[in-house]
């Protein structure tokens, strides 16, 4: 008799225990690792296309833009996605505009971020096109304004404003306090602005702020849109025209029972104020990356061994720090659930760790786990920030990623093998 599909996993609504087994919509888990070996990304594109849709109700009516921070996941096969939606992106580098390029992204709607642009990356941007570069220091308006001079052309800019709120997050995902290294102090913004106007090479044509990530109150938001609209108040009043603000990224998702806000009720809640302020005709972008796919997707790692410790009892897996980097670098927490239900014997408390040579390759801790040798592990919440993290640590290979709408899955990403890692590599001569 088979069994009843069991609810969804808390934060991913397209992941469920289907009889025994885990499945992404309606994709087995079981069969995926079997098909392409682990560690394995898969992604259900339902999920994003629902945080999508999400910001697109909150926003209805408006003249809004979602540029997706493909920092993210940047995987050529989740931008299309995305790009076929009608997404604007967010890009940080000259590698993020090629791979939106890759898919067909529209140049005008790429807002390009950070605060390290090379000159060669602003001769890239200027040839495609793009809709805005978001400056981050007036000495970028400088150079960005010699490089569009010399091109022939006028580069349109927005100066990224350092609010100085706390988004209430961890410290290495803040960026919109007064110590970080992001946008151009509020203080200094109307002289930023009056110098950017004066430049023949560069367009004013917004405003923009991004205060931090896994930002799960409204709060912060609330206090940095008051901020930045005093700011565009003063802007203006020097007569220089603001046609966007850009409200960054940010919103949290779901790892450990969080409870950010829906974004539409968020948005509901950020366009009462706009609007009582008097900016609801203004074109507004956001940036958002982890909402719009962190809870999309899970990678699948096996259990290489359990070994009983002193102290602690150890459940090693083929995935590590290198794959999901996350604990380590922020001793974030993810959801280990197996992927398989049929565990035989008795539940015991492990760390989940990773092959690689560091006491910080830990994927959780203290996790109650019925496990042994062979058994699948699903790690979720993994579709934001993990892939694109990944690295080659210990020469290991980086995972495979596979794509899941409804009962069809399409591997994105092929494994990567030890060819591809040493392609470049020259060893030298004596
Ligand atoms: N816009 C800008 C200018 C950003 O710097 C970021 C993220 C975003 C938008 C998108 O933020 P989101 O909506 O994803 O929160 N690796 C860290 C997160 C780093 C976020 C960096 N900036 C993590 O795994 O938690």
């Amino acid at each position: 008799m088979s069994n009843p599909t069991s609810p969804p996993l808390p934060g991913q609504p397209h992941v469920a225990r289907h009889g025994d087994l885990l499945q992404v919509e309606q994709v087995s888990l079981e069969a995926l690792a079997r098909e392409h070996g682990t560690p394995l990304f898969v992604y259900s594109k339902q999920w994003m296309l629902d945080a999508l849709a999400a910001y697109q109700r909150g926003f209805e009516g408006r003249d809004a833009l979602v540029c997706y921070a493909m920092k993210a996941n940047s995987s050529l096969g989740i931008l299309r996605v995305f790009a076929k939606a009608g997404c604007g992106f967010d890009i940080v580098s000259g590698g993020e505009l090629a791979r939106v390029l890759a898919v067909g992204a529209e140049p005008s709607k790429i807002i390009f971020s950070g605060v390290g642009k090379t000159r060669g990356e602003m001769r890239q941007a200027l040839a495609a096109g793009i809709g805005c570069f978001n400056v981050e220091s007036e000495e970028e308006l400088d150079v960005l304004n010699e490089v569009a001079v010399a091109e022939g052309q006028r580069a349109k800019v927005s100066i990224r404003i350092n609010p100085n709120v706390d988004p209430k997050t961890h410290p290495y995902i803040s960026t919109g306090l007064k110590g970080n290294k992001f946008g151009i102090a509020h203080d200094r913004a109307l002289h930023a602005y009056r110098h950017a106007a004066s430049l023949p090479g560069l367009q004013v044509v917004g405003i923009d702020c991004h205060i931090g990530s896994q930002i799960t109150e409204a709060s912060p938001y609330l206090d940095a849109l008051e901020r930045v609209l005093d700011l565009v108040e003063a802007i203006e009043a020097a007569g220089i025209a603001l046609h966007h603000i850009d409200f960054g990224g940010g919103l949290g998702i779901d790892y450990n029972g969080d409870t950010p806000p829906a974004a539409d009720a968020l948005w509901k809640q950020l366009l009462a104020r706009i609007d009582a302020r008097g900016f609801g005709g203004r074109k507004l972008i956001i940036e958002p990356g982890r909402s719009m796919v962190g809870n999309a997707g899970v990678c699948v790692t096996e259990v290489l061994y359990t070994k009983p410790g002193e102290d602690k009892n150890f459940c090693i897996v083929d995935a590590a720090m290198n794959d999901l980097p996350r604990p380590a670098m922020y001793q974030a927490f993810h959801r280990i659930v197996p992927v398989s239900a049929r565990g035989q014997g008795e539940a015991q408390t492990y760390d989940v760790v990773g092959p690689v040579c560091e006491s910080g390759d830990w994927i959780g801790r203290d996790r109650l786990l019925n496990v042994r040798s062979g058994d699948l592990l699903a790690v979720l919440s993994a579709g934001a920030y993990c892939m694109s993290m990944a690295s080659n640590y210990n020469t290991r290979n980086r995972a495979a990623e596979v794509l899941v709408s409804g009962d069809r899955a399409t591997l994105i990403r092929r494994r990567e093998t030890f060819e591809d890692q040493l392609r470049n590599e020259l060893a030298g001569s004596d």
